[in-house]
């Protein structure tokens, strides 16, 4: 185990803020693990790391931050029709998609190139084009803080919901996440129902598509939409898409016959994206801080932005939506 005091966490957030933690530790293996746990059974404040793509903090941290290092990948059953792989939390999201894509396992190439590790991925259910990391997770493994135990959760057990789970909510600070397993099907299984990917094959057969070909559309799609986490800080999506009922939907119809939805249920999935974008922020920059020229819903790091800098920017956008729609955009990023 490796520890660190007054760490800057510089580069371990994607909005690149130059903040410091108390503490840094970096953990090896199970048995370290074990060995934390015990020392933030009694502590409040403490964070387990991912690669920091979906946090903002708005100051320092004046605790102790985790960053659980194993790294394999593992296939432990293999049957006719499926695979069942596994792969510790610190593997790089996109690293497990390839390694999947390359051997012709289907469900995981509509989540290529979402930035973050593995062991973040149930946290948020992060989902793309079509598809929920939920849609093929088989169970999540990791070490309850209260009781030191370790557990596991079958994707029953795990409360997925959009953008959300029981690690964001009954478990928050209270779970380390060491594996997650998935279930992925040798047999091809496409989607390529959500609109970007309807368009770019509108030419191609559906029998010739591969998981390979889904994959570099994903990538294609998103780099034309998506900051460069190269050139501009960013957590992605800042907000999530809120869920209306009709009453709110046709309301806001009867001014924009142009709102884009998407019913799911008895409710109404409007792009928080669009909502921004008629609230005159689609590219907007106030000093170090700005939304995205080609996706409202990404807020930039210009450069020197602090991150209060950044949360107040999108309080701003918080506000002038509800001003204008009577929607209370719900934060999709972790504010620290
Ligand atoms: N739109 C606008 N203005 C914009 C951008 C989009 O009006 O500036 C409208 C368009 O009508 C567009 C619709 O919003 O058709 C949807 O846009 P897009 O396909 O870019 O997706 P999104 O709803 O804005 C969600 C996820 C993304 C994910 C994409 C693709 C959330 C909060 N975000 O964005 O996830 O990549 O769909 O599936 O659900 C993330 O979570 O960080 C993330 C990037």
């Amino acid at each position: 185990m490796n520890v660190y005091k007054d760490y800057s966490l510089k580069h371990f957030n994607t909005f690149n803020l130059d903040v410091k933690t108390k503490y840094y530790y970096e953990v090896f293996d199970e048995n370290e693990l074990k060995d934390i746990i015990k020392v933030i059974q009694g502590a409040n404040n403490f964070l387990i790391l991912g690669s920091g793509s979906n946090i903002l903090f708005t100051k320092d941290f004046d605790g102790i931050v985790i960053k659980y290092k194993r790294n394999d990948i593992e296939i432990l059953h293999e049957s006719e029709n499926d695979v069942l792989i596994s792969a510790d939390a610190n593997v790089i999201w996109d690293d497990l998609v390839n390694y999947a894509v390359n051997k012709n396992y289907y469900g995981l190439e509509n989540l290529s190139l979402i930035p973050g590790t593995v062991g973040a991925a149930p946290v948020q259910n992060i989902g793309a084009y079509g598809v929920e990391v939920s849609n093929v997770i088989e169970f999540v493994e990791g070490y309850k803080i209260s009781s030191g135990e370790k557990k596991i959760l079958y994707k029953e057990d795990c409360a997925f919901a959009y953008r959300d789970s029981i690690f964001k909510n009954e478990f928050k600070n209270n779970f380390i996440i060491t594996r997650v397993t998935f279930r992925l099907s040798k047999e091809k299984k496409i989607n390529v129902s959500y609109r970007d990917l309807q368009n770019y094959f509108k030419d191609v057969s559906i029998n010739l598509i591969t998981a390979s070909d889904i994959r570099e559309a994903v990538i294609k799609i998103r780099k034309s939409k998506l900051p460069d986490l190269a050139l501009f800080g960013n957590a992605g999506s800042f907000f999530k898409n809120p869920e209306v009922p009709i009453t709110t939907l046709e309301l806001i119809r009867k001014d924009y016959t142009d709102l884009p939805f998407h019913k799911i249920n008895d409710k109404y999935k409007i792009p928080a994206a669009w909502l921004i974008e008629k609230c005159g922020f689609k590219g907007k920059r106030i000093g170090n801080v700005g939304t995205y020229e080609k996706q409202a819903l990404v807020i930039i790091n210009y450069g020197n932005a602090t991150g209060e800098e950044i949360k107040n920017f999108a309080d701003e956008i918080k506000k002038a939506v509800y001003n204008k729609f009577n929607i209370n955009l719900e934060y999709e990023v972790m504010i620290i």
